[in-house]
């Protein structure tokens, strides 16, 4: 049977955001928030959300990758693909990334969050606690990301050994009214993340 928690209590930090702030990081100043790269497999959100961790974090903002790949080996290790998995794996995601931007810290998710009622769900949990979330649609066609091919993956889900595979023989839901879209034909992993930057200045994030 489903279980819900009952009878919690909210229960109040003593530190605030700006304490927080003034503690962490070369530049001080709360800077914590939730970029959010969606795409599909293959379009590029683990190069560029990890060249934009190291990025942030030799300027002294800290910053930390969440990547499908990894939150999938561990914390959530017993959810599929299937449309209720995905968004049980976006909900805990999303949650966890609060948590990171609360305490001060840049949390990168990046995840193919295929469906646009997940990814908003996402930026409510961030809207509800007042931090800022910048959801950045790594827009590569199917036909670049199959071309890329990166793991091998386009091709099981062609033959068939993976089923489920989003762009294959499951929908991707492009994003309607994302904060950023980036490109990332025929420029660099580097180029396209210094275009996440731009965004990330203008928001007074990244002084
Ligand atoms: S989701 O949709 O947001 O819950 O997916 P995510 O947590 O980002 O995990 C996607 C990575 O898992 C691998 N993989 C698949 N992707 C899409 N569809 C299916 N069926 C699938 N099976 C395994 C793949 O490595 C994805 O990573 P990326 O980086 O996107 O290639
Ligand atoms: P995803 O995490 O979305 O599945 P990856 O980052 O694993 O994508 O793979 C993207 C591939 O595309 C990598 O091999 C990367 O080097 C290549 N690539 C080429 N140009 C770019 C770019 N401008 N931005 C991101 N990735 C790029
Ligand atoms: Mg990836």
């Amino acid at each position: 049977a489903l279980q819900v928690a009952t009878n919690v209590t909210e229960q109040k930090h003593h530190v605030s955001r700006d304490k927080r702030g003034q503690v962490l990081g070369n530049l001080r100043g709360f800077r914590g928030c939730t970029v959010w790269f969606t795409g599909l497999s293959g379009a590029g959100k683990t190069s560029i959300a990890f060249e934009l961790e190291a990025y942030l974090v030799s300027r002294g903002i800290p910053a930390y990758g969440l990547d499908g790949d990894n939150v999938r080996t561990g914390l959530n290790k017993n959810l599929g693909f299937s449309k209720e998995d995905r968004e049980e794996n976006i909900r805990r995601v999303a949650e966890v990334a609060k948590l990171f931007a609360d305490s001060g810290v840049v949390a990168l998710c990046s995840f193919v969050s295929p469906f646009s009622e997940d990814r908003e769900m996402a930026r409510k949990i961030h809207k509800d606690s007042d931090l800022p979330f910048f959801e950045v649609f790594v827009d590569t066609p199917l036909n670049v990301c199959e071309q890329r091919d990166v793991k091998g993956l386009y091709k099981k889900a062609r033959q068939g050994t993976i089923k489920g595979f989003t762009g294959v023989d499951q929908p991707y839901e492009k994003p309607e009214t994302p904060d950023l879209v980036v490109k990332t034909i025929d420029c660099s992993v580097e180029e396209s993340m210094l275009q996440v930057v731009e965004i990330l200045e203008e928001h007074g994030i990244i002084p």
